[in-house]
Order: structure tokens, then C-alpha cells, then sequence
């Protein structure tokens, strides 16, 4: 079987924007639902990086021997909060919760706090874990974890219909509105998720 990237998630937006970020690489990029993979993951690590590897890995131990996996974790941290949600975003008020009280929630924790004081940023890690290359003994499979941000603030109402999440509460200053109101081109521009792709395709190219 020839070489492919399989990534570890089965959300298709998150597929499209892996898919034109990677596409340089001119290795085929299938979801794990494409590739026929279905684990059921606890993601029980404690940061970004941690939860990332976790995935890569599990998905690793059902993929080919030349496929390369990857897996990401994401979520936003707010400083003023202790970075909550953090690692928890998906889970936070629980996983059925809207966006909507989930979003209204975090601006209320917010109320009377000033905007040098509202920074908050979106975090994604990638983890990779690679076959070894041929010849080699020791290690069996290679890993790296790396990670993208973007930087910005809470702001005081919800705004914008793009995206998802808890993007119509999170600001760019730079841009002056919520990453919910950027066009989603520019947003996988400006993005955490995109930062990260863009260091996991450099560390690719030097690895492969
Ligand atoms: P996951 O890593 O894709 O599971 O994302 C974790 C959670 O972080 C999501 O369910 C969202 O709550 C939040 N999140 C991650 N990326 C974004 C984003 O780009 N916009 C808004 N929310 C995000």
C-alpha cells in the first residue's frame, strides 16, 4: 500500500481546510472514516499536546505501517479565566450545551472586566506519529507534536454567522470583529488550526 496521510477526525470542514493546507505535499489525505478507522478515543490527557498524541496514536495502532496519522486538539483559552476552557471547549457546561448559553456564559464571567484584560487565544496542537524511515532499526515510528495560536479577545456581544463554536465571542483586534464574521478563507489564513498545519507541513517536508 503506497503512502497516505490519514487525519484523525470526521469533521468534513476540518477536512477541506487540512486537505488545501497539506495539498503541496502531494500525498493523499484521507479522513479516518475514509480510511475505514473507528476508535473510540478517551482523550484523557492533560493539555493540547498531550490529547493530540493520544489520538495520533491510538489511530496509529489501526493504520497501515506507511501511513502517517495525524490528530489535532484545539479549544480556546481566556486569560482572565485561569485559560478555562481550555482543553475542556468541546466539554464545557457539557457537551449538548449550545454556543449560545456557552457563549452568553463566558461573556457574562466577563462582566466589568476591561478589554486589556479580556485577552484570550485559540490554541490547536497537531500530533504526527510516522513510520520510520526504511533502514532504520530504532525508533519503530516517529513523533512530533506542534502548535498554532491565534491571538485575541473576548468581546461583549456574540457577532457573526461563519464558523462555529466559540468564534462569534472571540475578537481579532487587527481585523476588528469576531473571527464569526471573517470570511472563512481568511479566517483558515489567520487561524490557530491553519498555523499549526502550515509547522506540521514544514516538519513534514523535512521528515518524509
Ligand atoms: P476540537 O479540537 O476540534 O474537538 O475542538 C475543541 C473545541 O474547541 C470545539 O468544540 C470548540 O468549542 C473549540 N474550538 C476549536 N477551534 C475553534 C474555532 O476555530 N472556532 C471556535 N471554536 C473552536
Amino acid at each position: 500500500m503506497s503512502r497516505r496521510i490519514l487525519f484523525a477526525t470526521g469533521n468534513e470542514g476540518k477536512m477541506r481546510e487540512v486537505r488545501m493546507i497539506l495539498e503541496d505535499l502531494n500525498i493523499p489525505v484521507l479522513s479516518m472514516k475514509e480510511a475505514g478507522i473507528e476508535t473510540d478515543i478517551d482523550e484523557n490527557g492533560s493539555t493540547f499536546e498531550e490529547n493530540a498524541l493520544i489520538k495520533a496514536r491510538a489511530v496509529a495502532d489501526c493504520a497501515g505501517p506507511e501511513d502517517i496519522v495525524l490528530a489535532d486538539d484545539s479549544g480556546l483559552e481566556i486569560d482572565y479565566l485561569n485559560k478555562e476552557p481550555g482543553i475542556y471547549s468541546a466539554r464545557y457546561m457539557g457537551e449538548d450545551t449550545s454556543y449560545r448559553i456557552k457563549n452568553a456564559n463566558l461573556i457574562e464571567r466577563l462582566d466589568g472586566v476591561p478589554k486589556e484584560k479580556r485577552t484570550a487565544r485559540f490554541v490547536c496542537a497537531i500530533a504526527a506519529v510516522l513510520p520510520a524511515k526504511q533502514g532504520e532499526n530504532e525508533p519503530k515510528e516517529r513523533e512530533f507534536v506542534v502548535r498554532g495560536t491565534v491571538e485575541g479577545y473576548i468581546g461583549w456581544e456574540e457577532r457573526g454567522e461563519n464558523g462555529f463554536g466559540y468564534d462569534p465571542i472571540f475578537y481579532l483586534d487587527e481585523y476588528g470583529c469576531s473571527t464569526a464574521e471573517l470570511p472563512s478563507e481568511v479566517k483558515n489564513r489567520v487561524s490557530h488550526r491553519g498555523n499549526a498545519l502550515r509547522l506540521c507541513e514544514e516538519r513534514l517536508k523535512e521528515l518524509l
